[in-house]
């Protein structure tokens, strides 16, 4: 028989992600709806072990659906990746009677979700990453908001590069996936895009289509670099020397972590955060929120880690066309 769920746990963990307050506000506010009780963990799988617990009420989450960052904080950390610690945890759960747990963040935090269902904690994860890179799921919380935030950002660095008649590097986040990278280029008309899972590291062929670009009277060459590679101080320097085209690198860095969540980052986390709830209060464990397919949906933990995820063919095509 499904166990009977009374009190659910949350927690943000891993990078903060504009929306993580929206799913936080969602799932208090869905449970208590089902006449549950909530208990807020601060500072991610580092705060379960330090006990840092508070009870939320719906009043709690008054005025966070529009604010950046996560109310709760968040931490990474490494005693969680013990079995000790992933029995610390369970442990210090059923001492606060939580019996389910929501986890917001990405994929190393649905791997902790995952040690803890199997110490007998119904868990949920809800994607929460500006990064994209979650397999199970076509969107993740915090990628749009941040991915508009580069594209802003983006466009007054062109500005400048035109009026200079410069090439500039920008240096965007996520990690080892090139989503952040390949969506701002595609909106700022970049004239490369490096991402590391399409990237040969032929800097020959860039400074060659610098060269063509300069001859063809283009103003400015704008490529995006996905932290994932990174170096962009010294691929500047290299290409300036090879083309003769005063280069700038700009890494955006933690800028696009913030800010208030934008539309799309509200509406995603608010159902995912429900979804997560309603799972719960089912009696599901070991599960993982996904969007695919225009439905929001879930799926066991372990499938879902062992997912691929793919960046698309054609959309790298279709940038690179665009750039002609
Ligand atoms: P994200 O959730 O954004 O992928 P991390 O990979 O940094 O971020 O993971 C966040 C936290 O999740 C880690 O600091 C750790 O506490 C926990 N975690 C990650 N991987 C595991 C694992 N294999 N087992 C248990 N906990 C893990
Ligand atoms: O996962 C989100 C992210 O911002 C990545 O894009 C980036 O690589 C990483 O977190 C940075 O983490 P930290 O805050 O530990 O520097």
């Amino acid at each position: 028989m499904a166990k009977e769920i009374n009190t659910i746990g949350v927690l943000t963990s891993g990078g903060d992600a504009p929306g993580m307050n929206a799913a936080i506000r969602a799932v208090v506010r869905k449970a208590c709806a089902n006449g549950k009780k909530v208990m807020g963990i601060r500072r991610g799988y580092q705060g379960l072990l330090e006990e840092d617990i508070v009870e939320m009420g719906r009043e709690s989450v008054s005025d966070t659906l529009d604010k950046g960052g996560t109310i709760l904080f968040t931490a990474r950390c490494s005693e969680f990746r013990t079995e000790e610690g992933q029995k610390k945890g369970a442990e210090i759960c059923r001492q606060y009677g939580i019996d389910g747990l929501v986890v917001i963040g990405g994929d190393g935090s649905f791997a902790g979700a995952q040690k803890l269902a199997a110490q007998g904690i119904n868990t949920v994860g809800v994607p929460g990453t500006i990064d994209l890179d979650i397999a199970c799921t076509d969107y993740s919380i915090g990628f749009d908001t941040a991915v508009n935030t580069a594209m802003d950002a983006i466009d007054k660095v062109r500005d400048t590069s035109t009026s200079h008649e410069r090439c500039s590097i920008i240096e965007v986040m996520g990690r080892d996936a090139g989503y952040i990278a390949l969506w701002s280029g595609i909106a700022n008309g970049a004239e490369d895009i490096i991402i590391p899972e399409k990237y040969d590291y032929d800097e020959q062929s860039i400074i060659n289509d610098i060269i063509r670009n300069r001859k063809m009277g283009k103003k400015h060459y704008i490529i995006i670099n996905a932290e994932g590679i990174g170096h962009s101080t010294s691929m500047a320097r290299r290409i300036e020397a090879a083309t003769g085209m005063e280069t700038r690198a700009t890494i955006l860095g933690y800028m696009q972590r913030g800010g208030n969540p934008t539309c799309r980052d509200r509406v995603y986390a608010t159902m995912m955060g429900s979804l997560a709830v309603d799972l719960l209060c089912q009696g599901k464990t070991n599960r993982v929120v996904g969007y695919k397919n225009g439905e929001f949906t879930d799926f066991d933990i372990d499938e879902a880690l062992a997912m691929k995820k793919e960046i698309s063919p054609y959309m790298m095509e279709v940038a690179k066309d665009m750039s002609k």
